[in-house]
C-alpha cells in the first residue's frame, strides 16, 4: 500500500515514470524516473529507498537526483562535475561525463574555444536535450568528413565512395524523422580547430530540416545533405595562413578565400561519381538573392532553391559560432540577421522554413525578461523561436522565486526575453 502511494506521488505530482527496482520484506527501491540527456549513455536518475513501516518511511527517504545545466566556461569552478562529453578536433573523447573539473581541465576547455559546457547540477530542474541527430551519428560523420577532407588535401583528388556518403545522409534523415519534435539548438561542440568539420555537419542537419519543411523527399533530400556536407571542400586549396588568419582579411586575401567555391566545384566534378547538385551547391552557396554574392553574382530565381537552403544554414552557423577572428554573435543577433535576410540574401520562403526549425535561446541559458526578472530557458515550441518556456529564477528585485514558476512566453504577450546574461552576471546572481 505504501509503495503504491509513493508510486502515485511520483506519477501524478512529479510527472515521472517510476519503476520498482527491488522489493524484499519491508524495503522497496524505486527508480523514480529515467530521462536521457545529451547522449544515450547519460542518465538522470533518482533512487528512492522506502521502508515499509509507515509513517517512519518519511524519515528514511533518500533521494539522489542528478540534473544538468549549461554553464558559461567563465563560470566553471574546480570541483564541478562535467555533465556531457568533450571532444577534441579529432572527435576523440577528451573528458567523460561525471569527471570532476580541476584548474587544468578548465584551462584546457578554454583552450578548445568552447563557450559553454554542461555540468551536473542539483539546483535546477533537469534539462532534457532532445538532439535532432544523436551525438554518436554526429561524431561519426565529423570523423568521416575529416578523413575525406584530409585525403583530398593529400591526393589533390576527391576519392569518395558515393554510397557511403548517401548512407550517412540517409541516417541523418531517418533520425530527423524519428525526432519530429526536435529543434536545432546551437551546438556545444564548437571549437576553433574542428570548426570546419563540425560546421559541415551542422550545416547538413539544418539544411535537411529546412528541406523537409519545404517538402523535399527522396533523392532530392539526400543530395541536399551531401551537398551541404561537402560545400566548403574547396577550402583545402586555400593557404592555411589565410583560412586561419586571426584578424580581418585584406581585399586580396578575401578574393583568394572566395575561390574555395570554384575549387570545390572542380574537385567534385572531377570525382565524377556524385549527382550534379552537389557540385552546384559547392559553387553557388555564397550567392545572394539580390545578386551581391559570389562567385557569379547571379540573382534571385536563378539561384536554385536547394542552394539557398544550404546558403542560409551556412550563414547562420558561421555567425552563431566562435571563430578564430571573432566571438560568436549571440543567438538572438544571429536570428535577427537571418530573419532580416528574406528577399535580400535569401528567398523569403527559405528563410521562414529555416527559422521554423531553430531555437534562438539554447536550453539552459539564463535570460533577463522585460519585467526585469531572471529566468532559465527550458525549451522552445516549434515555430516560435523567440518564445521559449522558461522557469523564473528570481524577480526584478533579485529575490529568488521559491516556486520556480514555469512560464510559456508564447502565451504571454506581455512578457519577452530582452537578453541572455553573460557568464559574469550569472556568477553575480549567485545562482550557480
Ligand atoms: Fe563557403
Ligand atoms: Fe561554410
Amino acid at each position: 500500500m505504501v509503495f503504491k502511494l509513493i508510486i502515485d506521488i511520483f506519477s501524478r505530482f512529479l510527472k515521472l515514470n517510476p519503476k520498482i527496482l527491488y522489493i524484499k520484506k519491508n524495503i522497496c527501491i524505486v527508480i523514480a524516473g529515467t530521462k536521457l540527456f545529451m547522449s544515450k549513455n547519460m542518465k538522470n536518475y533518482g533512487i528512492l529507498i522506502v521502508f515499509n513501516n509507515f509513517p517512519a518511511f518519511l524519515k528514511t527517504i533518500k533521494l539522489r537526483w542528478i540534473e544538468m545545466r549549461r554553464i558559461s566556461i567563465s563560470c566553471l569552478k574546480p570541483g564541478m562535475k562535467l555533465g556531457s562529453p568533450i571532444y577534441n578536433s579529432r572527435s576523440d573523447e577528451l573528458l567523460v561525463p561525471g569527471v570532476t573539473l580541476t584548474d587544468t581541465y578548465i584551462c584546457r576547455l578554454r583552450d578548445l574555444g568552447l563557450s559553454y559546457v554542461w555540468i551536473e547540477d542539483e539546483v535546477f530542474t533537469g534539462l532534457e536535450v532532445n538532439e535532432v541527430v544523436s551525438l554518436k551519428t554526429r561524431i561519426a560523420t565529423i570523423r568521416k568528413i575529416r578523413d575525406i577532407t584530409m585525403n583530398t588535401k593529400v591526393t589533390g583528388k576527391l576519392l569518395v565512395n558515393p554510397e557511403e556518403l548517401y548512407d550517412t545522409v540517409n541516417s541523418f534523415i531517418s533520425e530527423i524523422f524519428q525526432n519530429k519534435d526536435a529543434i536545432f539548438y546551437l551546438s556545444y561542440l564548437y571549437s576553433y580547430d574542428d570548426y570546419i568539420f563540425s560546421h559541415s555537419v551542422n550545416v547538413c542537419i539544418m539544411a535537411l530540416m529546412t528541406g523537409i519543411t519545404l517538402g523535399y523527399r527522396g533523392t532530392k533530400l539526400t543530395d541536399l545533405g551531401v551537398g551541404a556536407l561537402l560545400h566548403d571542400l574547396g577550402k583545402i586549396k586555400i593557404p592555411e595562413n589565410i583560412i586561419n588568419k586571426p584578424g580581418k582579411l585584406t581585399v586580396e586575401e578575401f578574393e583568394i578565400v572566395k575561390m574555395h567555391t570554384s575549387f570545390g566545384y572542380e574537385l567534385i566534378k572531377e570525382a565524377n561519381n556524385l549527382r550534379g547538385s552537389t557540385a552546384i551547391i559547392a559553387l553557388h552557396h555564397h550567392e545572394n538573392y539580390d545578386g551581391s554574392g559570389y562567385p557569379s553574382g547571379i540573382p534571385g530565381e536563378k539561384i536554385p532553391e536547394y542552394v539557398q537552403v544550404v546558403g542560409i544554414a551556412d550563414r547562420f552557423d558561421a555567425i552563431a559560432s566562435d571563430r578564430i577572428y571573432r566571438k560568436a554573435y549571440s543567438p538572438n543577433e544571429a536570428f535577427e540577421m537571418c530573419a532580416a535576410s528574406g528577399n535580400y540574401y535569401f528567398k523569403e520562403n527559405v528563410v521562414n522554413a529555416f527559422l521554423y526549425n531553430i531555437a534562438v535561446y539554447p536550453r539552459g541559458a539564463i535570460v533577463e525578461l522585460n519585467d526585469g526578472s531572471i529566468a532559465l530557458v527550458l525549451d522552445t515550441p516549434r515555430g516560435y523561436p523567440l518564445f521559449p518556456r522558461v522557469q523564473i529564477l528570481c524577480n526584478r528585485f533579485g529575490r529568488e522565486d521559491k516556486l520556480k514558476r514555469e512560464v510559456s512566453l508564447v502565451d504571454r504577450g506581455d512578457l519577452y526575453i530582452v537578453r541572455i546574461l553573460n557568464g559574469d552576471e550569472e556568477e553575480l546572481l549567485n545562482i550557480i
